[in-house]
């Protein structure tokens, strides 16, 4: 019965995603830091979250905005101090909200002390804490292995004239985790954190950590066209979801569940079968959350959106719980995917869905892409795979109100800040109480208010045309949500059951209260929550 099982935090919880650069900056440097953070944390409660990601915030040299690591242990001065760490921990707790850090396990900077010393010579102890390999015949790389973001994943060190591996920028050279060393100071850096409070980790490129021992080419993939980046030429079977990887999620769950209640969160991008085999066997837990990008992938069309949804669904096993995620700072954000109409309605998606949502900051406003002139463009991808690959237009300051700096900074902010700043932010829309931020808060409320949306069955419901309907369901309490992905007026009916009840929450947030007596009509581009009658 569910009402009587215990369910755990991060189950219940929704996260919020946080681009450090890029929230709110204390000391005018035009960067995000803790300290922003931290005095925007009444702002989070207010909003109705329950748990914050940061992307990383440990020292750097930010040749990849922080997914170069040179010091697991230690905060990047961009960033604060590890006393601002700790007071933000502190804080947060204070006010019911978890922290969790991002993780990145698969590489470190180049200018991590650990590859500084293993390039040094070929018979250093560290030498075999990354991925060393003699030329090819020709003198070339070891093999064909692509870097994802653009050329060989080889680069050659002329010193000691091996090749190392970097799945990412060169910058960001590959552990070699089939070390024993290497997985003993990993483990430690969890311990280290988790010891100081921090409630989970979400672990970065997670399903690239093992690769081929043999160093096997990769397959030429047959359905690569010419429009697409250089790395899909290639299928990653030999340098991505490799069957060892598990047996180290598993012990990474160990030292999560030593700590108690901690949540560990994986990026990978896989097709659902794959992906849900990082939950882990019955006895032998792996992951939390393997991050669900299906919405984040799918054409948005009610069919296509609704099979994803039931495919998913139909892969877990009872121990797994889902998630959903409908933007990240890799990504374009959902408010250019789908428009900004739809993206009311991907919102409700999102929070009426059975499974733990994470929310990128600034999606509660409606924020876009934000075009980026050239020369202002941060991201290393501009030049490694080409211009316009890089992620800076979803990666803007985060805008607070209408002041110069749209109260994210006193500076010069790092990226340009979203021209329509002045009547976006959060100030301006905390004051609608029809705007985007407004929608985002009820839809947080009716999930506090209402627990069959958290731990409800979800049951689809057939619906004809742009409407995607499902009912979730728990002892006493059946609600159905219907969403309108079209631009057309649509009515919902069904024979499935009695169409009776009460509109919970409009997109529109204009029908709270409508009595519903048989059918449901749908403004469009409107989704409605209903409470039906039993
Ligand atoms: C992940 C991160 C991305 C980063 C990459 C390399 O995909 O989300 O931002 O560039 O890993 O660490």
């Amino acid at each position: 019965m569910e009402e009587e099982r215990r369910w755990h935090w991060w189950q219940r919880a929704v996260i919020y995603h946080i681009y450090p650069r890029s929230f709110a900056d204390s000391n005018g440097d035009g960067v995000g830091d803790l300290e922003g953070i931290r005095r925007k944390l009444d702002y989070l409660t207010w909003l109705g979250i329950d748990a914050i990601w940061l992307s990383p915030i440990f020292r750097s040299p930010m040749a990849d905005f922080g997914y170069d690591i040179s010091d697991y242990l230690d905060v990047d001065p961009t960033f604060g101090t590890f006393e601002d760490l700790e007071r933000l921990i502190a804080d947060a707790h204070a006010r019911g909200l978890k922290v969790i850090l991002d993780f990145v396990p698969n590489h470190t900077s180049d200018q991590h002390p650990w590859f500084l010393e293993s390039r040094s010579r070929r018979d250093h102890p560290r030498r075999r804490w990354y991925i060393w390999a003699d030329p090819a015949p020709d003198g070339g790389p070891p093999n064909n292995w692509r870097s994802i973001f653009g050329g060989s994943a080889w680069e050659f060190d002329a010193a000691t004239g091996q090749y190392y591996l970097h799945t990412f920028l060169k910058e960001q050279p590959d552990l070699n985790w089939r070390n024993p060393e290497v997985q003993a100071a990993m483990l430690d850096v969890l311990r280290f954190w988790f010891t100081r409070g921090v409630d989970g980790f979400r672990l970065d490129a997670i399903w690239f950590l093992i690769k081929d021992e043999e160093l096997r080419d990769n397959p030429v993939n047959p359905e690569y066209t010419p429009d697409q980046p250089s790395y899909r030429e290639l299928l990653p079977v030999y340098t991505s979801d490799r069957p060892e990887i598990h047996e180290i999620l598993f012990r990474m769950r160990q030292v999560a569940n030593a700590f108690g209640e901690r949540v560990l969160i994986g990026e990978i991008y896989l097709p659902v079968g794959r992906l849900v085999t990082y939950y882990g066997c019955p006895h032998r837990r792996e992951l939390h959350l393997p991050f669900n990008f299906a919405l984040l992938l799918v054409p948005w069309e009610a069919r296509r959106v609704g099979a994803a949804i039931d495919t998913y669904e139909a892969l877990l096993s009872p121990d797994d719980w889902p998630n959903w995620v409908l933007s990240n700072h890799d990504r374009p954000r959902v408010a250019t995917r789908v428009g900004e109409a739809q993206a009311r309605v991907a919102a409700m998606l999102l929070f009426t869905l059975r499974g733990t949502p994470t929310i990128y900051y600034g999606d509660e406003l409606g924020l876009s892409d934000v075009p980026i002139p050239p020369e202002r463009r941060r991201d290393p991808l501009e030049q490694t795979i080409g211009p316009g690959a890089g992620r800076d237009s979803c990666r803007t300051p985060m805008p607070w109100d209408d002041s110069s700096g749209a109260g994210f900074t006193t500076g010069e902010p790092w990226l340009p800040l979203n021209p329509d700043y002045a009547t976006r932010n959060v100030a301006v829309q905390r004051k609608d109480p029809r705007s985007m931020l407004s929608l985002y808060r009820e839809l947080l409320i009716l999930r506090r208010a209402e627990p069959v949306l958290v731990v409800g069955r979800y049951r689809p419901v057939p619906a004809p045309d742009d409407l995607l309907a499902f009912l979730r369901e728990a002892a006493g309490r059946r609600l159905l949500v219907v969403l309108n992905f079209g631009g057309h007026e649509r009515t919902f009916t069904t024979s499935r059951f009695t169409l009776r009840g009460q509109v919970l929450l409009s997109t529109s947030l204009d029908r709270a209260g409508e009595i519903i007596e048989s059918g449901l009509v749908l403004r469009p581009n409107e989704g409605c929550i209903v409470a039906l009658r039993e």
